[in-house]
């Protein structure tokens, strides 16, 4: 399979590379910077995914080499974690840029590469968060940007299907990242308190929902968010 991850110099995306090169696949990761990964079958892109002609250029690449992909890891994500009365109209908007604007650009161009898959099963997977269905006070901005690519799933689920790509997404727990690094940990056991497996989610915990997400496996799902831990 050919897998291009976003965000994979750290955190999720990284372990996600990791695991499909491991597998076997062929992955193409990016990121603002270097990244560690060092494989032969890993090729990383240095860009800026909130600038599209920069995000383009790395999908140009993949047609150039490989012709086609099977999967799209839409990884690549920040967040701000505070009232949205402390949260500047710029800081939102970035949040959005990142989290919204670059994840539908990166399907726009993906999708004309994943109808040449020859797996017959092209799959888009969005990372999302349970900030979403709890609506969790001190994350407006981001749930609502993740709020925004849940709906991006489920109509581009009915858009693309005709292509023969199915569109899910995987709604995550907390997960140690340098993204959570900041919150305090009474915030983090709150979380964790609610869900209904009651322990923190490990990179081992994302691995086996992703692998069916993104294969035949599951072929006849899309429009799905898949949220791990137990919210309801
Ligand atoms: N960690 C959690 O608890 C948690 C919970 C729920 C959902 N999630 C979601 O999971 C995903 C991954 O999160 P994570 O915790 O693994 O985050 P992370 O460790 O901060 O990793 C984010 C990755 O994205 C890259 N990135 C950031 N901005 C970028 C940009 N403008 N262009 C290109 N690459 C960029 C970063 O590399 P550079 O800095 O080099 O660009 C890094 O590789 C996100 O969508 C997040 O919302 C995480």
């Amino acid at each position: 399979m050919i897998a291009l991850v976003t965000g994979t110099r750290t955190g999720v995306g990284k372990a996600l590379a990791e695991h499909f090169l491991d597998r076997g696949d062929t992955v193409i990761g990016c990121s603002r910077r270097p990244s560690g990964i060092r494989h032969p079958a890993y090729r990383h892109h240095e860009i800026d995914l909130t600038d599209a002609a920069q995000a383009r250029s790395m999908f140009r690449a993949v047609r150039r080499e490989f012709g086609h992909l099977d999967a799209l890891v839409n990884n690549a994500g920040t967040s701000v974690m505070n009232h949205f009365m402390m949260t500047p109209e710029k800081t939102a908007r970035a949040v959005f840029d990142l989290n919204f604007f670059a994840v539908l650009n990166c399907c726009r161009e993906a999708a004309k590469l994943l109808q040449k898959s020859p797996e017959g099963s092209a799959a888009i997977l969005n990372v999302s968060t349970v900030a979403v269905p709890w609506a969790l006070d001190g994350q407006l901005v981001y749930s609502a940007s993740k709020s925004a690519v849940e709906q991006l799933t489920r109509v581009m689920s009915k858009e693309l299907a005709v292509f023969g790509i199915r569109v899910n997404g995987i709604g995550l727990p907390p997960v140690r990242t340098v993204l959570t690094r900041t919150l305090a940990p009474e915030t983090l056991d709150a979380v964790v308190e609610r869900q209904t497996i009651g322990r923190l989610c490990e990179m081992d915990d994302i691995v086996g929902p992703v692998d069916f997400l993104t294969t035949g496996r599951s072929a006849f799902v899309t429009g799905e968010t898949l949220y791990l831990g137990g919210v309801q």
